[in-house]
């Protein structure tokens, strides 16, 4: 269900582009809500949302093929402004009778915009004869205008870099505003939205959730919703949401599967219920899984694996629930946006994530996703919001399968008990140190690898730990945290003394790309 079926100010029209959902980010960012649409329908999603402006992303097709994506012409006849960006620019162009080409100075990474004209776009910000770092990623160029546009900047090639229909309010950039390394990028897509398209910010996360809690009462009215919990930020808040909106209506189902953090099954169950009076089931299915992974050691089989035993347990406890009607789960948009195939689009399977609650298709019961408009750092706010402890709302991201994609190679109870005291040892180390909140992510890896050591007088012959810590926005790239040497030789030192079975420590110092953040 849409946040609100009649009006969404802004609609990010997709052609492709990497860079969607920053564009999307840097809008809400601004206190304005939107919504990615596909190119297909654009009319209808018009007239659906009567936005007050549409920014068409970039893509990786050419505007001058035929069969490349574009929207209906009748949409530049509507008077709705329009910022095109990167390819969105190329198409308006192509479009409206211009003229885009291949060229052989491709632009990529950073590079230096000059100002040829002032603009509303650019606004104060950027006069005639500035200059200002850009980042482009692109290979095709406008070479001819369209009818009654005109040039308001150049690359130092003399490219094209950004142009503006004289008497309606098109725009077109060659670079990408949402990208960081575009210095004036922000105040760009602020002059669009708030100046040229008079927008006026008053998206906020209480409003979001006061609009999801009536929406769901309305929707619910006296059946029985279900919920898989994890104890992650997503489920907690989504069980909060909805308790809060039907009460003891809400059954939660929390799965054991023995790949849990030390005591996390406890601190889980506690929590719970000190934010929600919501009912809850605990199923320990320790055995199940953990028979099933038995030898299992290539990781997509042992992602496989976990996911369908989830979906058989989780099936098995919510077919005893009298009168379950909805399935409430966590997805964020960003799930939503991956899922849909954008034309054009080249990306590969990397792996198969794998969610608590994941998509029982048997049970024939309706979905509520009440996260799905929104990204991690605002499903944060909205648990703020909700007033659920810090400890649930600052948690680093947990995956799915658990421990078993941090244990390379053959999964035993010997090693999930290794890695859970020296997991145990590095958290309580970085809140220590009041390291945690500073970092997106941060876990250990038992590695299937022995090594000698010599501890007192004897050899040893023990296995081998990673430990890893992450910065991030949303996990899809991630820096590699800059610990001081002196605390990762302690935390070594702890991990080596007290975690019998462990006599070598490793900082993973892989940024991702290329290394992903879990190891399998
Ligand atoms: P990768 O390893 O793909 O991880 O760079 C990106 C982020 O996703 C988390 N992750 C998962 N989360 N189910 C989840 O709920 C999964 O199957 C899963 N696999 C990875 C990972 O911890 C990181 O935060």
């Amino acid at each position: 269900m849409k946040n609100n079926e009649k009006n969404i100010p802004v609609l990010v029209v997709d052609f492709g582009s990497q860079t969607t959902q920053l564009i999307l980010r840097r809008i809400r960012e601004l206190g304005v809500y939107c919504e990615i649409v596909s190119y297909k329908n654009l009319m209808f999603e018009v007239k659906k949302y009567s936005p007050k402006a549409l920014i068409f992303s970039g893509g990786p097709s050419s505007a001058f093929v035929n069969s490349s994506p574009k929207v209906s012409e009748d949409i530049y006849k509507l008077n709705i402004p329009i910022l095109g960006i990167c390819y969105g620019m190329q198409i308006i162009c192509q479009q409206l009778k211009g003229k885009v080409k291949e060229t052989n100075t491709r632009e990529f990474g950073k590079a230096n915009i000059k100002i040829l004209k002032n603009s509303a776009i650019f606004g104060s910000s950027l006069k005639i004869g500035n200059k200002s770092q850009v980042w482009m990623s692109h290979g095709d160029q406008v070479e001819k205008l369209p009818k009654g546009f005109e040039i308001l900047a150049y690359t130092k090639d003399n490219n094209i870099s950004a142009i503006s229909s004289k008497e309606k309010k098109i725009f077109g950039i060659q670079f990408h505003p949402e990208v960081i390394h575009t210095l004036k990028g922000r105040t760009i897509i602020k002059n669009f939205v708030l100046k040229i398209s008079k927008i006026k910010p008053n998206w906020k996360i209480k409003n979001y959730l006061d609009e999801k809690i009536n929406q769901i009462k309305k929707q619910v009215k006296n059946d029985e919703v279900i919920c898989g919990l994890s104890g992650g930020v997503d489920s907690s808040v989504v069980a909060a949401l909805i308790n809060k909106a039907v009460g003891r209506k809400l059954t939660c189902i929390f799965v054991n599967h023995g790949l849990l953090r030390k005591d996390e099954e406890k601190e889980v169950m506690n929590d719970f219920k000190k934010y929600t009076n919501a009912k809850i089931i605990y199923v320990n299915a320790k055995k199940e899984f953990f028979s099933r992974l038995k030898g299992i050691t290539e990781p997509e089989k042992k992602r496989k694996i976990i996911g369908k035993e989830f979906i058989r347990v989780f099936e098995k406890e919510a077919k005893k629930i009298k009168n379950a009607k909805y399935l409430a789960q966590g997805t964020l948009y960003p799930d939503v946006i991956e899922s849909k195939h954008i034309e054009g689009s080249k990306s590969k399977l990397i792996k198969s994530h794998h969610n608590v609650g994941g998509l029982p298709k048997k049970l024939n019961l309706k979905l509520i996703e009440p996260l799905r408009e929104l990204f991690k750092d605002e499903v944060r706010q909205l648990g703020k919001e909700l007033r659920l402890p810090d400890n649930i709302v600052r948690r680093h991201p947990f995956p799915g399968p658990g421990l078993a994609i941090r244990i390379p190679g053959v999964i035993s109870n010997k090693k999930i008990n290794i890695l859970k005291k020296a997991d145990f040892i590095f958290i309580e180390e970085l809140k220590k140190h009041n390291l945690y909140n500073k970092i997106w992510q941060a876990f250990c890896v038992l590695l299937p690898v022995k090594s000698v050591g010599v501890m007192g007088d004897s050899r040893s012959y023990e296995f081998t730990l990673s430990v890893r810590a992450i910065t991030s926005k949303d996990g899809m790239t991630a820096e590699v945290y800059n610990f001081n040497h002196n605390f990762l030789k302690y935390i070594s030192g702890r991990i080596v003394n007290e975690v019998k079975g462990i006599n070598r420590v490793l900082y993973d110092i892989t940024s991702k790309p290329p290394a992903t953040i879990e190891w399998e």
